[in-house]
């Protein structure tokens, strides 16, 4: 079986893009199940009830990261979104799931688990390495394809998280960056792993913002706002898994790119 895993979806071309290219992804690929990390898809900066709605139509697991909770009231909303996975080393007085166990239409059950870096990241979290062992001891044993989005910057975090799951769960996805890396590979345990997926949004951009906006940021050394999010030809980034659903092992992991003019 195969799934695919989107990186993370920037504004609205962003959302039309996946809109349009995950049905012919799925079929091209011939895969089941499609995970998308949504964190900047309302306006580039996290996730409404209504753009999830969106993506859920072509996507099956909307996963988020440091975002989450840039849009107003959608700390209200994120309770009534059982396919919307949010990082699960936050507060636990938070709302929101940080994984979810959903039915693969192929066959088998797939769990989902976002967890969040700490490593150069703003927000606080908790261990991600110990939230890790925590959800896997309370998944049930029938339950063998298990999928961690990891939202972090450093690679080297990156990179022990995948390694510190090797062989306990069938992939580590990285994503947050923007920028995918040229890192897809199987571990020797069977963990599927690549340091970060990229993203959906404009090529001409940086990591989906306006080039001169971030340009002056840079270079003024000034707080500067981002708010234009850059459209014109539309990157996707993610990866296809190929796994074993009744060992939850990966075969293969292959990423990939696709461009579309809107
Ligand atoms: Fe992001
Ligand atoms: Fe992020």
């Amino acid at each position: 079986m195969k799934f695919i895993f989107i990186g993370d979806v920037v504004g609205k071309g962003g959302r039309e893009a996946v809109k349009q290219l995950v049905p012919e992804l799925r079929r091209e690929y011939n895969a089941q199940f499609v995970i998308v990390n949504g964190e900047n898809s309302a306006g580039g900066n996290g996730l409404t009830g209504t753009c999830a709605r969106e993506l859920l139509h072509s996507c099956d697991v909307v996963t988020l990261g440091d975002h989450t909770w840039d849009q107003k009231g959608f700390e209200l909303d994120i309770g009534r979104l059982d396919k919307v996975i949010r990082p699960a080393n936050y507060n636990k007085t938070q709302p929101g799931n940080g994984w979810g166990i959903f039915t693969n239409p192929a066959g088998g059950s797939i769990a989902v688990i976002a967890l969040q870096g700490k490593v150069f990241m703003k927000e606080s979290a908790y261990c991600p390495f110990v939230t890790a062992d925590e959800i896997l001891a309370q998944l049930p044993g029938t339950v063998k394809t298990i999928v961690v989005d990891f939202h972090a910057e450093a690679t080297s975090e990156k990179l022990a998280m995948a390694n510190y799951l090797d062989g306990r769960v069938t992939a580590v996805l990285g994503t947050h960056t923007h920028v995918q890396t040229a890192d897809a590979r199987v571990l020797p345990g069977g963990t599927a792993a690549m340091t970060d997926v990229g993203m959906v949004g404009a090529e001409a951009s940086i990591l989906g913002r306006a080039i001169p906006d971030v340009l002056k940021k840079f270079a003024s050394g000034m707080p500067c706002r981002l708010p234009v999010v850059e459209t014109g030809t539309i990157r996707l980034d993610g990866a296809v898994v190929t796994f074993d659903h009744t060992t939850g092992r990966a075969s293969a992991i292959e990423s990939f790119a696709r461009r579309i003019e809107l």
